[in-house]
């Protein structure tokens, strides 16, 4: 990619549009010299957080120190709380590393996302289990329930651990510094309703232990979603900062929390203006760097600052705005997934965007054209940054990719934005002996989060986890 890249060359375009498309091009772009920069420094930051608590990248035991078989059987119950929905799951495994789901998903109130989130959990869950006539009566036994909660946590058991911050949009008072299972169980409780929590996962380690389940080969999960984080099973010898027992199977699953990336000193990651605005007007300024610049919850909110921008300089829509685009955070990303492939002649796709969402009317094929430009450059970027986490995780366990290794992923990101996972693939491949690189199978490990709590409650029931 170069700013000669004929894809942001506007037809028509006047010369001061020319001009000004191609400074974004130019500050979007990243050079593999560029990159390997960043991964270096990612790498540096990984030893950093295995050696002592409270650096940038957390890099928290999980307390998962085993693997599913994927012969396991049985139904196990789930909870996953994730950065838009909630989702309560029954989930049977098979024996054979297949699962079925049944699941029923709620969106999150605002009033749940700012106040009452734990007491809304608990309410979903009543009528998840009662809908299917399956609420504990009297004595009966409590049902065992894996939790996924998508935020950091500083874990201090398989089933404890203490919320460090909220991240994506979320904002409960109170919460911070407490146990985010005590604060549930405490809400079930006031419902009076029989449930026992018995596993707290970070959705990218139920992401690996789902993948897991059905391949033995599964090293590493992934999310890359409203926000973006990884885990990996790492040597525990390699985590000095561990002062636990020593697991018998020598090593731990470890939720990175690498969003945080960066968020320090800014000095790595390819800020622009419009991403420093970003963050400027963000609920958590000078925190999660590497997630702005990713995850889908940030994405369209750049886009929404690169057209303003534009806008007001009077290169873009004749200087118009409109409510919708002056309001922050509403233009969705999926906005950018369907622009940055629109191949209609006239650009119709984009036109339907900017006139009937945007409520612009009149938009030119000039307008259009940059708009489709924005849409490829704010996520081809994000797709090469998402390399870096993937290949500073890999090399630092390149003792594994001397045979099969499966990074299991998940999240609307991977799923939906068009081609994340061959730029992701590509641009790793530039940073990872050929050799080894042809060991790894990049595969999407749908609905892991969910599935994977269950998967974790059973392991606690099984094992020592
Ligand atoms: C945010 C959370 C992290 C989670 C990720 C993906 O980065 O802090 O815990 O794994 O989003 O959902």
């Amino acid at each position: 990619m170069s700013s000669a890249d004929s894809r942001y060359t506007i037809v028509g375009a006047t010369p001061e549009q020319q001009a000004a498309i191609d400074m974004l091009a130019s500050q979007f772009l990243l050079t593999d010299e560029r990159l390997g920069a960043i991964i270096k420094e990612f790498r540096r930051r990984m030893e950093e957080g295995l050696a002592t608590d409270g650096k940038v990248l957390k890099m928290i035991p999980s307390y998962v120190t085993r693997r599913p078989l994927g012969s396991e059987v049985g139904s196990y119950f789930a909870i996953d709380l994730g950065g838009t929905n909630l989702r309560v799951l029954k989930v049977t495994l098979d024996g054979r590393g297949g699962v079925t789901s049944e699941h029923q998903k709620f969106a999150l109130s605002e009033e749940a996302k700012s106040r009452t989130l734990f007491d809304f959990v608990a309410q979903c869950v009543d009528t998840f289990l009662d809908e299917r006539n399956l609420r504990p009566l009297g004595q009966q036994p409590p049902i065992p329930m894996g939790l996924t909660f998508s935020y950091p946590v500083q874990q201090t058991s398989i089933n404890s651990g203490t919320l460090v911050q909220w991240t994506k949009g979320l904002n409960v008072p109170g919460c911070v510094g407490r146990d985010v299972v005590r604060l549930l169980q405490d809400a079930l409780l006031r419902l009076g309703l029989r449930v026992k929590i018995v596993a707290l996962v970070n959705d990218t380690v139920g992401t690996l232990l789902s993948a897991a389940y059905s391949d033995p080969a599964a090293q590493m999960g992934i999310i890359f979603g409203t926000g973006t984080n990884a885990a990996y099973y790492e040597d525990v010898a390699n985590l000095a900062k561990w002062k636990g027992p020593n697991p018998s199977s020598g090593e731990m699953v470890l939720n990175m929390e690498w969003g945080a990336f960066d968020s320090d000193d800014f000095a790595f990651l390819p800020f622009t203006p419009h991403d420093i605005k970003l963050d400027r007007k963000s609920i958590n300024p000078r925190k999660q760097a590497y997630e702005k610049m990713i995850s889908g919850m940030y994405l369209g909110e750049i886009a929404r600052n690169i057209v303003l921008w534009l806008a007001d300089q009077r290169l873009l829509l004749d200087g118009r705005s409109s409510e919708i685009l002056n309001a922050m955070w509403f233009i969705d990303t999926s906005y950018l997934s369907s622009g940055a492939v629109d191949t209609t002649s006239d650009l119709s796709e984009i036109q339907q965007v900017i006139e009937k969402t945007l409520n612009i009317s009149n938009s030119t094929f000039v307008d259009r054209q940059i708009f489709k430009v924005i849409a490829i450059l704010v996520g081809e970027r994000a797709a090469r940054l998402s390399a870096v986490g993937v290949v500073a995780t890999l090399t630092k366990r390149s003792d594994l990719l001397n045979k099969p290794v499966t990074v299991g992923i998940d999240g609307s990101m991977y799923e939906h934005y068009p081609y994340f996972h061959d730029i992701l693939v590509e641009t790793a491949s530039h940073f990872i002996p050929q050799e080894q690189f042809k060991n790894i199978n990049f595969t999407l490990a749908k609905d892991g989060s969910g599935v994977g709590a269950a998967i974790t409650a059973m392991l606690a029931a099984t094992y020592d986890a």
